[in-house]
């Protein structure tokens, strides 16, 4: 079975609305590839504008969050529902900046993980080891306890239809990309552990991305492991270099 290769922008805390029309307009010719899904995680405020800027590309558009609950007064938050109507298709969960940062635990993180599922869009699950985690050599363990734990109640056939992204967090930003072997090594633990805790369909159906400093130069090499089915991208997503990685070939 082959999977479709999947390549996500990161855009982070960048681009005003005004920005975002700009760029999106920029990367129309550049981001053409009928093989891959080409998805642009952006800032709550330019959804609407950039929804309606891809119109006619073969461009999705995703959040870089969300909240679990249904509605109601959780001032700051936004729901499922106003993501799904703004014309939002993925969302990613966990990203490392969110669980460092803003303090999202694993429990936290199921819950979004359910509620994303349940609205019908699709999660970009974000896991990751710390450089000292690599160092003492715990990556595997500790991502795999975060699958696990981000993945409780949801069924094998929900599963199939999500994305996982691994990030090392001492990768993210830094120039410093996981090597090809590194980085295939983990996707396929992380593939191995679906199997585990599902079946080996699920493994074999389930999207695994890379990310950590991918750009114009490192992504054909990446993605073309057997177990790395496209990349979540951050700083080089937001230039005409995010037009090469999408024709990585
Ligand atoms: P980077 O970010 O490509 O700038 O390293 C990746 C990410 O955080 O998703």
């Amino acid at each position: 079975m082959s999977r479709k290769k999947i390549i996500a922008g990161n855009w982070k805390m960048n681009m005003t609305p005004s920005e975002a029309v700009k760029l999106v307009e920029e990367l129309k010719p550049l981001v053409n590839n009928p093989d891959v899904d080409v998805v642009y995680c952006v800032p709550a405020i330019d959804i609407i504008p950039v929804v309606e800027a891809v119109k006619g590309s073969n461009v999705e558009v995703g959040a870089e969050n969300v909240y679990f609950e249904e509605k109601g007064a959780f001032t700051g938050e936004i729901s499922t529902a106003m993501l799904k109507d703004a014309g939002v298709k993925y969302v990613i969960i966990g990203h490392s900046e969110r669980r460092d940062y803003f303090k999202e635990d694993d429990a936290l993180l199921n819950k979004k993980v359910k509620k994303v599922i349940e609205a019908g869009l699709t999660p970009i699950l974000c896991c990751g080891e710390t450089l000292e985690q690599r160092e003492t050599g715990v990556t595997m363990d500790f991502i795999r306890l975060q699958i696990k734990s981000d993945l409780v109640g949801v069924s094998a056939d929900q599963v199939k239809n999500m994305v996982i992204a691994y990030e090392p967090i001492w990768a993210i930003g830094t120039g410093k990309t996981a090597t090809t072997e590194q980085a295939e090594e983990v996707c396929k633990g992380i593939r191995d552990c679906i199997a585990e805790i599902y079946d080996a369909a699920t493994a074999e159906a389930v999207r695994i991305q890379y990310g950590g400093s991918v750009n114009a130069g490192n992504a054909a090499e990446l993605f073309a492991q057997p177990d790395i089915d496209g990349g979540l991208v951050g700083g080089a997503s937001l230039k005409a270099d995010f037009g090469k990685i999408v024709n990585y070939k």
